[in-house]
């Protein structure tokens, strides 16, 4: 069965051979300790670094890789945003935060939050 060590916790879960896991659900469910926030991809607290096995994740989507910007390059993965399909170790830092939003996500953001109507359900509306 292919195994996910969690190095910063010390603990190892398996799954079933053909099953592509969520990392962030698993580390969850076994109590794994990698902080989260929105489990949405917006808020990069869940941050990990891939020491092996980065080959067994399915390909980052835009919205991750523009969340994490350099750090995707240096091995960074969003553990609610990573499906892991065979062995992988993961490490963060216990004590770490949400990122600040990055130019590119900034844009996204603003582009999305722009797009919707000025009046419909603001404070102070009568809805
Ligand atoms: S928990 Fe916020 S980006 Fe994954």
């Amino acid at each position: 069965m292919p195994r996910i060590r969690f190095e910063t916790a010390d603990r190892e879960v398996t799954f079933p051979e053909g099953d592509e896991v969520n990392l962030l659900r698993v580390a969850i469910r076994h109590e794994c300790g990698i902080p989260f926030r929105c489990a949405s991809g917006n808020c990069g607290t869940d941050r990990v670094r891939v020491l092996h096995g980065a080959d067994q994740l399915l390909p980052a989507r835009r919205r991750e890789r523009d969340r994490l910007g350099e750090l995707y390059e240096q091995g960074y993965r969003l553990a609610c945003q990573t499906y892991v399909a065979g062995d992988v170790t993961v490490a963060w830092d216990p004590d770490q935060r949400e990122m600040e939003a990055s130019g590119k996500v900034y844009d996204r953001l603003r582009q999305v939050w722009l797009a919707k109507d000025d009046t419909a359900g603001s404070p102070g509306s009568d809805g």
